[in-house]
This record gives C-alpha cells, sequence and structure tokens, in this order.
C-alpha cells in the first residue's frame, strides 16, 4: 500500500515536472523576446501593426488548437462501448460539423488574416508618412538617406548626403536617430537577401538590379538585432545586422566621428599595425579612408574600432574574436570571401589588431 502511494506521488511528481516543463517551453521564446530579434517585440510603429497582426493570429490558433483537441479528446470518449451500443458509422448526422468546423470557420478566419494582411501590405514600405502605397513615381522620386547593399554574407550601409563630403560608408551596423523616420534604399551586390530587424518593420527584399525601399522608425533608444530573411548561400545564418537607434544628438555626434578620416596610430603597436596592415592582402579588400587602402570588396573598416561585432554581427569585436578571424576566418564563417591569412608573426598579428582596434 505505501509502495502504491509512493508510485503514485511519483506518478503525480512526473506529470508535475513534466507539466512545468512544458510552461517552461511556451514561456522561453516570450522570456527570450527582450533580447532576441522578434517580430512580438516591436520598437516602432510599422512593427507594432506587424506584432498586433502575429498575436492575433498566436492567440486565435492557439485557441482553436486547443478547441481540436478537446473535440479530439472527445470523439475518442464517445467512442467507448461496444458496436450495440453506436449507430453504423455510414448512418448520416455530423454534416453540421464537417459545414461549421471544415468550412465556416476556416472561410471566416483566413478572411480576416488575408484582408488584414493585405491592409498591412498597402502600407508597405513607407509606413509613418500618411500611409497608403506610394506610387512609381512618388518612389523614385524618393531620396533615401541610407543605402543598404547585400553582400555574401554581409551588409554595406552608406550614409547618402547631396553633398558628398558628407557621405560615407560603413558595414553591418546601422544607426538611426529615434523618433524620426529613415529612408533606405536596398540592393544587392550578388543574390538575393533580406532586410529583417524584427523590431522596426517587415522584410523587404534585395533583388538583382530592383532597388527597393523602406522607412524604419525607432520610437526608443536600444540595439535592434536583424537577420538576413532570404536564403543566399551557406553562410545565411550568419548574416546578422545590427540596428542602433540613438537620441538625435548622440546620432549626429555618432556621424560626425564617421566621417572623419581613419585614426592616424599613435602607440608604437599600432604605427607599426599600419605598416602591415598597408603591406597585407588586407589593404587590397579592404578601405581606410585616409589611407592608401582602398578595397571595395570587403566591408570598410575606417572605423571598425567603434563596431561592437565583427563578421556581420556574428562575434564581439574584441582582440581575441579579430586574432581568431584575420588568422581563421574559414572556420568562423566557412566559405566567407575572407582568407585565412596566416603569414602573420605574432607580433605582427598583435600590431595589426592593436591598428584595427583604434580606428575608432
Ligand atoms: Cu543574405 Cu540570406
Amino acid at each position: 500500500m505505501r509502495g502504491l502511494h509512493r508510485s503514485r506521488r511519483t506518478i503525480r511528481g512526473g506529470r508535475a515536472g513534466a507539466m512545468s516543463l512544458m510552461l517552461a517551453a511556451c514561456a522561453l521564446p516570450l522570456a527570450g523576446c527582450k533580447l532576441a530579434q522578434s517580430t512580438y517585440n516591436a520598437h516602432g510603429p510599422a512593427a507594432a501593426h506587424i506584432a498586433t497582426l502575429a498575436w492575433f493570429m498566436t492567440i486565435l490558433f492557439l485557441v482553436i488548437t486547443a478547441i481540436m483537441w478537446i473535440l479530439i479528446g472527445y470523439a475518442f470518449y464517445r467512442r467507448r462501448g461496444s458496436l450495440e451500443t453506436h449507430e453504423p458509422i455510414d448512418s448520416s448526422g455530423g454534416e453540421g460539423w464537417i459545414a461549421i468546423g471544415g468550412f465556416a470557420i476556416p472561410v471566416v478566419v483566413l478572411t480576416i488574416i488575408f484582408i488584414w494582411g493585405l491592409m498591412l501590405l498597402g502600407r508597405y514600405p513607407i509606413h509613418g508618412v500618411g500611409g497608403g502605397m506610394p506610387s512609381a513615381k512618388a518612389m523614385m522620386a524618393m531620396k533615401p538617406k541610407i543605402r543598404i547593399i547585400g553582400h555574401q554574407w554581409w551588409w554595406e550601409i552608406q550614409y547618402l548626403s547631396d553633398d558628398p563630403s558628407q557621405s560615407f560608408t560603413t558595414a553591418n551596423e546601422l544607426h538611426i536617430p529615434v523618433g524620426q523616420p529613415v529612408s533606405i534604399e536596398v540592393e544587392t551586390a550578388d543574390v538575393m537577401h533580406s532586410f529583417w530587424i524584427p523590431a522596426l518593420h517587415g522584410k523587404v527584399d534585395l533583388v538583382p538590379s530592383q532597388p527597393n525601399y523602406i522607412r524604419i522608425v525607432a520610437s526608443q533608444p536600444g540595439e535592434y538585432h536583424g537577420q538576413c530573411a532570404e536564403f543566399c548561400g551557406d553562410e545565411h545564418a550568419r548574416m546578422l545586422l545590427l540596428a542602433i537607434a540613438q537620441p538625435p544628438a548622440a546620432y549626429q555626434a555618432w556621424k560626425q566621428a564617421q566621417l572623419q578620416p581613419g585614426h592616424e596610430p599613435t602607440t608604437p603597436e599600432a604605427i607599426e599595425g599600419k605598416q602591415v596592415f598597408l603591406g597585407s592582402p588586407c589593404a587590397m579588400c579592404h578601405t581606410v579612408r585616409g589611407t592608401r587602402a582602398l578595397g571595395h570588396v570587403a566591408p570598410d573598416l575606417t572605423h571598425i574600432g567603434s563596431r561592437k561585432m565583427i563578421a556581420s554581427d556574428v562575434y564581439p569585436n574584441n582582440n581575441a574574436y579579430l586574432m581568431a578571424w584575420i588568422t581563421h576566418a574559414q572556420s568562423l564563417k566557412p566559405d566567407c570571401l575572407m582568407p585565412n591569412l596566416t603569414q602573420f608573426s605574432g607580433t605582427q598579428l598583435q600590431d595589426l589588431v592593436a591598428y584595427l582596434r583604434q580606428l575608432q
């Protein structure tokens, strides 16, 4: 008896454990919303509209799924008993269930979501300026402030101005002023990619020879992670992007700093590192403005030291990861264009990293 009691308790404990595990599993994606990129974690007006639809769909589908399981459970229980106590399987009745559950409810639900989705699309891509889809002419006349060019597998970010002295290029870290709509033109240098920062807006595809436009607004300062949302080759999953929304004054200060040429090194290591950089293959692919390194096939490194991450927002920008990236990029991001540069001595590598880190 005592044994039975204990085993019941074990079963109950097991059930409780499984239940809490299930709850934890359900809570995990929601708890992660604050940190992770998530459609539910909206920080801009366009993203908020998308999040409302996403929540509506999530809750609706959860309710429908729960009802389905209750009905399945009911069907199992009512079929208990002998064949004599039930009507033959081919007897009529139950058509109402099929008409309502199999036809009427899906038509109503899918129609609501379809129309809601179309209304959202109609506000795309210039949400925030009166709504409605602009004409093709208006799109052509729209002057983007930022052009983002997708590459396998990183993001080139050009800040544009009518005054060329106010234009500059950076990579993988998009800075925007809080509360101000920012027009972005997206293009690709190779295959299709898709620009997506879930906290700020929906996706917009980067299509060869077809510039697309999106206008984003961040309602709060913060760091919002983005992700290429169109399969674009081996390292598609490591084509990340960091958007940093700053108060306008901080944004202007960042912009002024970015407009400056690469910082002239002052420490002996960094001075030595600049020579290593300019004498190595680095200078053939990367640009550091103010030096003779003017390569355009790889990210602009003029202010690499100011960025939080490297390798398209995949690894933290610190000495260890920079060294690892220089010597073993093919291990950290296989098949990317950055080769393993193993020709440097230990001192040369340290000097090179010292130079890159001071490019603030
Ligand atoms: Cu670029 Cu996926």
